[in-house]
């Protein structure tokens, strides 16, 4: 089955110059890209998006964080997406993470840990439509 998932590359990679090298670890591990934008999320966009977080006391910091910089969003396809993206991103906090996994290489730390990506096939295809429209998706 080809399904999809949904990532961000988030201010603090964005601001280390890290894009270019997150693409390629995504695409190198068979992920296609169907949608890409370069974007700034707005404080509604930021408080919309983390909705489900907002009784977290990291809330606040969340949104400023999201909202500071520029960000990559996309669209990846591949057989068993949400699943594969999460084992190539490594756990939340980067302390914790995987050798080798996108965390690991390239996030600060928990709160700013450089992207993110989709829990399941269904928050994928919410998340994706938040950031694009159907003809931004090939
Ligand atoms: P992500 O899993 O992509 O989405 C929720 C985000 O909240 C998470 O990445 C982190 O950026 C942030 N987050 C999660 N846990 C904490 C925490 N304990 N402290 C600060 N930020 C957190």
């Amino acid at each position: 089955m080809t399904n999809r998932t949904f990532t961000m590359i988030k201010p603090d990679a964005v601001e280390n110059g890290h894009i270019g090298a997150i693409l390629e670890k995504v695409t190198s591990a068979g992920f296609k890209i169907v949608a890409l934008k370069y974007t700034q999320l707005s404080r509604r966009d930021a408080e919309a998006f983390y909705a489900i977080h907002k009784e977290r006391p990291f809330f606040g910091e969340l949104v400023q964080f999201m909202t500071r910089g520029p960000i990559v969003s996309a669209i990846l396809e591949k057989d068993n997406a949400v699943d594969d993206f999460r084992a190539l991103i490594g756990t939340t906090n980067p302390a914790e993470a995987a050798e080798g996994t996108i965390r690991k290489l390239f996030a600060t730390n928990i709160s700013e840990n450089a992207v993110h990506g989709s829990d399941s096939d269904e928050n994928a295809a919410i998340e994706g439509a938040f950031h694009f429209s159907g003809r931004e998706i090939y």
